[in-house]
């Protein structure tokens, strides 16, 4: 072992599928770097096992750059791990000391079923971006983007909320597994700005329809998702997403009343 590097012991869960017991397998990570991403740790571990012929930790990722959200794990109980505002692959074993015991589960929610070891299903959050996450728009040569007069505080609350990479780390660390801070995301990034009036209304109707189809829980204030998320998306986008909702809830019935549609609201 060089001066630098770390012995960690890993509890990681292995899961075969969906429909098997999953289980904790301990094992010895020896000789780390601690300037190795957490990934690349997995990596080493998953090398070893491989050479010994045994069956590689299945993880997901794609762009380790805090981009993509496909990383997603608990460690030591945390949502990403122990650093705050950080993705599992942005995170080093420099955050964790030599001889440490690491803990690694997949999230822990029935709407986000395993598939194996530590990669689980976000279909349902596909679900709910396609009832809603898109807007209209014409064919044709792009507009000047500033042709269309934003408001510098919506610009940037539109920015923030679409930093979200729906990475699922608020529902795993939601007590109900709610999706609020996901789909109170998607909401607001199109609903602030010009673009994504026309849909409006209708948009934060089907999200949330599709988010209680889906099995999501519901917010009753906790905080934890905005705590465990990665891109630090505020809890201000749920209170918008509330008052966005019973408008459009109002408007849809105030129509209803006005056609006669007794089905409508
Ligand atoms: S709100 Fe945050 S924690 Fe939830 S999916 Fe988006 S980035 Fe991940
Ligand atoms: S692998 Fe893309 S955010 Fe971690």
């Amino acid at each position: 072992m060089s001066a630098k590097s770390m012995n960690i012991t890993l509890h990681v869960w292995r899961q075969k599928d969906g429909k098997s017991e999953g289980r904790f397998v301990s094992y010895d990570a020896k000789d780390i770097s601690p300037e190795m991403s957490f990934l690349e740790m997995l990596d080493v571990v998953n090398e070893r096992l491989t050479a010994k012929g045994e069956d590689p930790i299945a993880f997901d990722h794609d762009c380790r750059e805090g981009i993509c959200g496909m990383c997603g794990m608990m460690i030591n109980g945390v949502p990403h791990g122990p650093r705050k505002a950080t993705t599992a692959c942005q995170l080093h074993m420099r955050s964790f000391k030599d001889g440490d015991q690491i803990t690694i589960e997949p999230w822990r929610a029935s709407t986000f079923p395993v598939l194996k070891d530590l990669i689980v299903s976000r279909d349902a959050f596909d679900t709910i971006i396609s009832a809603g996450g898109f807007i209209s728009v014409s064919t044709g040569s792009a507009p000047d983007g500033n042709a269309i007069p934003i408001r510098k505080e919506d610009a940037d609350m539109a920015m923030d909320a679409a930093a979200c990479i729906g990475c699922g780390a608020c529902v795993a660390a939601c007590p109900n597994a709610s999706a609020m801070l996901f789909t109170s995301a998607k909401v607001s990034h199109l609903g602030l700005l010009p673009q994504g009036q026309p849909e409006r209304d209708e948009r934060v109707l089907k999200m949330v329809a599709a988010m209680d189809e889906a099995g999501f829980g519901s917010c009753t204030n906790h905080g934890e998702c905005e705590a465990a998320c990665p891109k630090e998306i505020s809890v201000d986008n749920i209170a918008r997403m509330n008052r966005e909702y019973l408008r459009a809830t109002l408007a849809a019935g105030r129509r209803a009343v006005r056609t006669g549609d007794s089905s409508a609201g």
